[in-house]
């Protein structure tokens, strides 16, 4: 099956992005954002000129250890983590606009509870992370800089069967992350959903562990633990 047409582990969802969100992320997007040329749902590398040292490595000055998380969502846990820990460089990877627009938003101004200089240590690139790893995007350089962890919090749940194909983790994805890596990172995941904790913890052959604790309560987990949810914590 070509890449292009894999089956995807989200919807394309158009919702508006309001007025000061948009007035934010117009002016700064261009010192957070990586996007391809064609289709940004899909991220089609087009040539070397999009290599991870052209777009992340020159956001990187400092070459600081990367921590990737996957799936942004509004950036409520990536903001605050890049915020608090100038030591690595944070890469989000999200396809959901307004969610970036909202994260840009974040790392620019800061929350409107508690305040804080833009942060200069991140940057989103709007992708399927599927495409960058089976075209090997981080493989370009993200070893020179060494990938310290790769986070994945609430990947989109698909909790009907007949959408399990749907599901980000499974034996395919774990396969792409060992082969983009060539010193693995700490993968970190969490889930509220029963029978997606068993299929990571059977993908990874992992039990679950504690809460992680840098982790975030994001509207996402709210609504999870809101529904009497259990959350599964998983370290590989
Ligand atoms: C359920 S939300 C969780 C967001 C956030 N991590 C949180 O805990 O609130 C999952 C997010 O993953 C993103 N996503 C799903 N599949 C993706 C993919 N293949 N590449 C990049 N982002 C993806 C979706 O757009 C969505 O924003």
């Amino acid at each position: 099956m070509g890449i292009q047409n894999h089956i995807k582990s989200f919807v394309v969802r158009s919702s508006k992005i309001s007025d000061r969100i948009d007035k934010i992320y117009q002016a700064e997007r261009s010192k957070y954002l990586i996007e391809f040329p064609q289709s940004p749902e899909s991220a089609l590398i087009p040539d070397e000129h999009w290599s991870f040292y052209d777009s992340i490595g020159s956001l990187n000055k400092d070459e600081l250890p990367l921590i990737i998380e996957i799936g942004t969502g509004q950036g409520d846990n990536f903001a605050k983590c890049a915020a608090e820990d100038p030591e690595h460089f944070y890469v989000g990877i999200e396809v959901y606009e307004p969610g970036i627009a909202h994260t840009v938003f974040l790392l620019n101004k800061g929350f409107e509870s508690n305040d804080f200089e833009p942060v200069r240590n991140a940057a989103i690139i709007r992708a399927d992370v599927f495409h960058l790893f089976k075209q090997n995007f981080f493989g370009t350089g993200a070893d020179a800089t060494d990938t310290f962890e790769v986070w994945i919090f609430f990947p989109d749940p698909w909790p009907k069967k007949k959408h399990h194909k749907r599901r980000l983790l499974d034996d395919e994805f774990k396969e792409l992350i060992i082969a983009t890596f060539s010193k693995q990172p700490t993968i970190r995941i969490a889930t509220d959903i029963e029978d997606y904790a068993e299929q990571i913890s059977a993908v990874f052959n992992v039990n679950k562990t504690e809460r992680f604790d840098r982790r975030v309560l994001t509207n996402f987990e709210k609504k999870g633990l809101a529904k009497g949810r259990e959350i599964s914590d998983y370290t590989v």
